[in-house]
């Protein structure tokens, strides 16, 4: 086992049973290898739920490896930052986005070896990136290139999965500009998905309205919005186009419900409202407009994480084509202030925790 590897490495936490190896930490007399997480003890605690603790260093198993976190990103949704399972001690790990560079590869697997820097999504059952050292599946990591600094990676996975895959697949937006115009509205543009949305967006044939909050109208604009509407005022609640277009494609990302009826008059003869925050109501339009045979379709989307998409991002990142808002960055010691502005706001693009 390799230990001490890596740019990131910091020790947060000590406590008396414990001696520290820079990084990792022994249990005196113990002889097994623990690090520092931070996890919950329970659902539903809030930032004040959160504990700082040490736990055993997670093992890989076949088709996986175990890394060397740096820097974790996560975002303000529920779903995400925590796993949907407890861990068998009982505890709750967090966050489920990292980078960092790879330690020990278990057996079966062949895309990656230790030293290589990643971004990867963890799984969503377990989580457990806010800690020291993180295990991931090879399935869904991609490489990082030097010309993707780790912080920036790190905003990657689970907000550009979402991003890509409802502008590409659920939209129908080709990123080399070959599809026909479209007018799209992007909802929520300064949010995790809302900002990478707007980017991958313009990549293709579009003219793209945008909301946001009054503060971050030019950086919506920067990230390549046509036009930008604030999202309290009168016209930017009804979603009205400033300039009178109707929208083909409205990418509903902002965290909150907005009605049909406010939707509605605001399409194209065949527009379509992919609905990233669908609740009840959303899936029973979805039905009645399938059984009504309108042209208009409100349609209920959730991404299905895939390496081979992660690697697009990572490429397009590369090649300067897209680039994550970095809201603010924390330590790993103090991942609750990021929590709290991550639950509470304010919040633009993607908060960063880091070793
Ligand atoms: N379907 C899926 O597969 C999937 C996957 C992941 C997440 N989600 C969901 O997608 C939604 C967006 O996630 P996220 O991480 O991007 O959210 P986020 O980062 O929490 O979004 C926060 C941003 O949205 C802005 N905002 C809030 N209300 C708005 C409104 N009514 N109109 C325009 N902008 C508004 C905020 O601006 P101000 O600070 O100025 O208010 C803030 O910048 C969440 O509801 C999440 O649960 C869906």
């Amino acid at each position: 086992m390799k230990e001490n590897v890596g740019l990131f490495v910091k020790i947060y936490c000590n406590s008396s049973s414990l001696t520290s190896s820079k990084g990792s930490l022994w249990v005196k007399g113990l002889g097994f290898r623990v690090m520092h997480a931070v996890q919950y003890d329970s659902y539903g605690g809030g930032t004040s739920g959160l504990q700082h603790t040490e736990v055993p260093i997670p093992s890989p198993k076949t088709d996986e490896f175990y890394l060397l976190g740096g820097i974790y990103f996560f975002e303000s949704y529920l779903g995400w930052l925590v796993g949907l399972l407890p861990l068998a001690d009982g505890t709750i790990g967090t966050a489920l986005d990292v980078a960092g560079e790879i330690v020990k590869v278990g057996k079966g697997v062949e895309r990656f070896k230790a030293g290589d820097k990643v971004v990867a999504v963890l799984s969503f059952l377990i989580g457990g990136g806010l800690a020291e050292y993180a295990v991931a599946s090879q399935r869904l990591t991609a490489s990082r290139p030097p010309e993707v600094l780790a912080a920036e990676g790190a905003g990657l996975p689970s907000c550009g999965l979402t991003a890509h895959q409802a502008v590409t697949q659920a939209a129908g937006i080709k990123l080399d500009k070959t599809g026909q115009l479209k007018n799209v509205l992007i909802t929520g543009a300064t949010g995790g998905i809302g900002h990478y949305a707007v980017q991958l967006a313009k990549l293709g044939n579009t003219h793209v309205t945008a909301t946001c909050g009054a503060r971050n109208i030019e950086i919506v604009k920067s990230l390549g919005a046509d036009e930008v509407l604030d999202y309290k005022t009168p016209d930017g609640a009804a979603l009205k186009s400033p300039s009178g277009l109707k929208y083909d494609i409205v990418i509903h990302c902002a965290p909150t419900t907005i009605p049909w009826s406010i939707f509605e008059p605001n399409l194209s003869e065949n527009g379509k409202v992919i609905n990233l925050t669908p609740g009840l109501f959303a899936y029973i339009s979805y039905v009645v407009k399938i059984l009504t045979f309108s042209k208009k379709k409100l349609v209920p989307f959730f991404v299905n994480p895939k390496g081979d998409n992660l690697d697009s991002l990572v490429k397009l990142m590369k090649e300067g084509k897209l680039k994550t808002v970095i809201d603010s960055k924390h330590p790993l010691s103090k991942a609750e202030d990021a929590w709290a502005k991550g639950i509470d706001g304010p919040c633009t693009g993607k908060i960063i925790v880091e070793q």
